[in-house]
């Protein structure tokens, strides 16, 4: 590869080196790029290698650009990215459900397919996996992510990036890019572009552990984040994207920088585009997404000194050496076969691979008296502003505009019902008739058929409807959340309940003395507290994608008994946010019924609602008999911990068994709890099964006060358990010599 790469830029012009940094819109109707320049200009830029890549392209306009750059001088391929962040024509749950299923395995099938279904379209780099460790519910972008925990998110950032990246020679794969480097999680307030600040030791020890799995798995870019990191916007930050990246991590791929960020560096307060520009080149960045500044400003930085010539030739190589990776060279068009169009996508095998996802991306939150799974000769009320909607069932960043594919959960019930059963559909209510949320609904949204702004039925004439059909039924499933617009980028809110005009209608409901089941449709954790005092049953269905109406109807008739645990801690209410299961001791912790003088509200309990790991079954898991092969160990010697798991109801089910570590005394504060390993087993009515871990020193590790990645010797209580909450517990010592 070198030496073709060597010798290809020995033949190229600065400009076409710098073309190689430039990444446009792919629609070459729309390709604007920031300087204003018409569309049509687009493709001459293109055929003068001023443009190394294109993102938002399918086929047709992919295979346009690509016969564009073809007669360009040196006929240097394209490379085509596109946002596939659940799936592409078959969508899937969002990755918050995905996450729920604690099964690397399935979520790199998941990637799998989707890498199959995006390059039989022409592209061959997906803006994904989102690895972002999130805590805060107000952050639309938490739908995208895999939770608030490092473990688990790093288990899962590794499944995608190998399941996009299986062989890069075949034109079924695609180049993963791992994004938001880094931390934009953790922005304040939820608020997307927000400001974050941490120390080194929370980035190093929480949010890092993700992105640094994601290289270690091979991945081959990284997109840089909006935000700042120590107060440098992360674009053109160089500890972040060379000393972090490439010399802590050895990552070998390419930087390229979110949505025009180069340009936010001045809004930051920072730098000017022009300076901006040189910054983030020196900094690690090697492509410019839409800004336009690496083509339009680099060839004056190199001329006045600000970049080196190898400045530029080391980025230029890393996007050649990506082409090369993925075969461009050798075949420009290798994504571009039409027959596979018709024979990969939206088969029926990724869309029964899609019902199975949604099915265990659901958490049974709450469900009294085993009023789930239904009887399908039940009478049943099917009542909800997203009991019949499509689009929302999506969820965010929806690839494809196809939803007529998407079973509505009415009509995956209803299909499911047996004939001699009635099930009837109300809307019941809008989405809200919050003025301020309908006023943004009227903008972004106002597509959004469910909000309301399309109704010609007045809210009595919805809720009059509503009624008479459950007066008429044994049983109400209520299809209650958020709109797919109300989550995912921008998509954040200061409050994280359902919307009052949705619960109003819960408690007229409520009122008709009918069972009630809430499936919950929403792209991040909400605040249930009245809905967990109040209903009888709460399926967590998130955004549950293409197939979701059948899979909701799989686990309400029991089809498949639900196996998902929260990868997020649900709060009780807005205000415990930031609320997440490894937080620290601090000095005085809070103790259950003890008095004040603790780390606590005087109006609401600490604990979350529902917390992290937590999910029930349609029966019920026993555990019993925690052991360890022993309570001293030396040096690099393995912990075994055993216990035993009895079904004791009549369903069969999975459950996920969860361990957790403490080190109780160290040379800076530790979590209380962190997860460090799972297995999750299927037991048969009576069944019991001994499962056992092996925890290593490994598993110790932590980075101390001077970054350093080590153990310390000491005490730690080992816990297992159905969720971070009720666990059973041991305690070793353990000592390095
Ligand atoms: C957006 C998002 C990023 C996405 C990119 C291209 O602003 O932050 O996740 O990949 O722009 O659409």
């Amino acid at each position: 590869m070198n030496v073709f790469i060597t010798k290809l830029m020995s033949t190229m012009t600065l400009e076409e080196k710098l073309g190689q940094l430039n990444l446009e819109l792919g629609e070459p109707s729309a390709a604007v790029n920031a300087g204003g320049a018409k569309s049509n200009d687009f493709s001459n830029r293109v055929k003068q290698g001023l443009v190394g890549a294109t993102f938002g392209g399918e086929f047709a306009s992919n295979k346009l650009s690509q016969d564009l750059a073809m007669q360009s001088r040196l006929k240097i391929p394209l490379i085509f990215g596109k946002d596939i962040i659940h799936g592409f024509k078959t969508t899937f749950p969002i990755p918050l459900a995905m996450s729920c299923s604690w099964d690397p395995d399935l979520i790199k099938e998941s990637a799998r397919i989707a890498a199959t279904e995006s390059s039989a379209e022409g592209i061959n780099w997906v803006f994904s996996p989102m690895v972002d460790i999130a805590r805060d519910p107000r952050w639309g972008r938490i739908a995208e992510g895999a939770g608030e925990d490092p473990y688990l998110g790093s288990l899962i950032a590794q499944a995608m990036v190998k399941g996009y990246q299986e062989d890069l020679s075949k034109p079924s794969d695609v180049m993963a890019c791992v994004k938001h480097f880094a931390l934009y999680g953790a922005v304040e307030g939820g608020r997307d572009y927000n400001t974050v600040d941490m120390s080194h030791i929370v980035m190093y020890n929480d949010y890092f552990p993700p992105y640094k799995a994601a290289v270690e798995a091979g991945a081959g870019s990284f997109m840089s984040s909006f935000n700042l990191v120590d107060r440098i916007p992360a674009t053109i930050n160089k500890w972040l994207l060379t000393d972090v990246l490439r010399h802590q991590w050895a990552f070998n791929g390419f930087v390229v920088t979110d949505f025009a960020s180069i340009n936010e560096v001045k809004t930051h307060g920072v730098a000017n585009a022009g300076d901006a520009s040189a910054m983030a080149l020196k900094a690690g960045t090697d492509l410019d997404m839409f800004s336009g500044n690496f083509i339009n400003t680099l060839r004056q930085a190199l001329s006045d000194g600000r970049v080196t010539l190898n400045d530029i030739n080391v980025a230029c190589r890393r996007m050649l050496e990506a082409k090369y990776k993925l075969g461009l060279f050798q075949n420009p068009y290798k994504y571009f076969d039409e027959k596979r169009r018709n024979t990969d996508q939206l088969t029926t095998q990724n869309l029964n691979a899609a019902r199975r996802f949604a099915q265990r991306s659901m958490v049974l939150l709450k469900n009294d008296n085993q009023l789930l799974p239904l009887k399908k000769s039940a009478k049943i009320a099917v009542i909800g502003p997203l009991a019949n909607s499509k689009a929302d069932l999506m969820g965010t960043w929806v690839a494809t505009k196809e939803s007529g594919n998407v079973v509505s959960i009415f009509e995956g019930i209803k299909k499911m019902a047996s004939s001699n059963s009635v099930v009837t559909y109300a809307k019941g209510c809008n989405i809200t008739e919050d003025p301020y949320l309908l006023k943004y609904m009227d903008g972004p949204l106002s597509a959004n058929p469910s909000a309301g702004l399309t109704e010609t039925k007045t809210p009595d004439e919805l809720r009059k409807e509503a009624l008479q059909i459950a007066a008429n039924s044994d049983v109400i499933i209520a299809v209650m959340g958020e709109t797919s617009g109300m989550t995912g980028e921008d998509g954040n809110r200061s409050m994280v309940n359902i919307p009052e005009t949705q619960v109003d209608l819960l408690k007229q409901l409520l009122k008709t003395g009918k069972p009630v089941v809430l499936v919950v449709i929403n792209g991040r954790p909400l605040d249930l507290t009245w809905e967990n005092e109040n209903l009888n049953a709460i399926l967590e269905a998130w955004a549950p994608g293409i197939q979701g109406g059948n899979a909701v109807a799989d686990v309400l008739f029991g089809n498949y008994n639900p196996s998902g645990k929260l990868t997020t801690s649900f709060p009780r209410n807005v205000g415990q946010i930031p609320i997440y299961y490894n937080h620290l001791s601090t000095g005085r912790p809070y103790i259950e019924g003890k008095e004040r003088y603790t780390t606590s509200y005087i109006d609401v309990n600490n604990s979350p609602l529902y917390p992290f790991g937590y999910g029930l079954s349609y029966t019920d898991f026993k555990y019993s008999d925690l052991a360890v092969n022993k309570k001293e160990l030396h040096g690099n010697e393995d912990l075994i911990v055993t216990t035993t798991i009895t079904n004791m109801g009549k369903y069969a089910g999975e459950e996920v068994v969860q361990l957790y570590v403490q080190d109780v005394l160290a040379s800076i504060a530790r979590p209380v709890k962190e997860l460090k390993c799972f297995k999750k087993i299927m037991l048969q009515p009576g069944e019991k099964k001994e499962v056992n871990f092996t925890v290593k020193t490994s598993d110790l590790m932590f980075y101390n006060s001077d970054l350093k990645y080590t153990w310390e010797s000491g005490e730690f209580n080992i816990f297992v358990g159905t969720n971070s909450r009720d666990v059973n517990s041991v305690k070793v010592n353990w000592n390095k010599n």
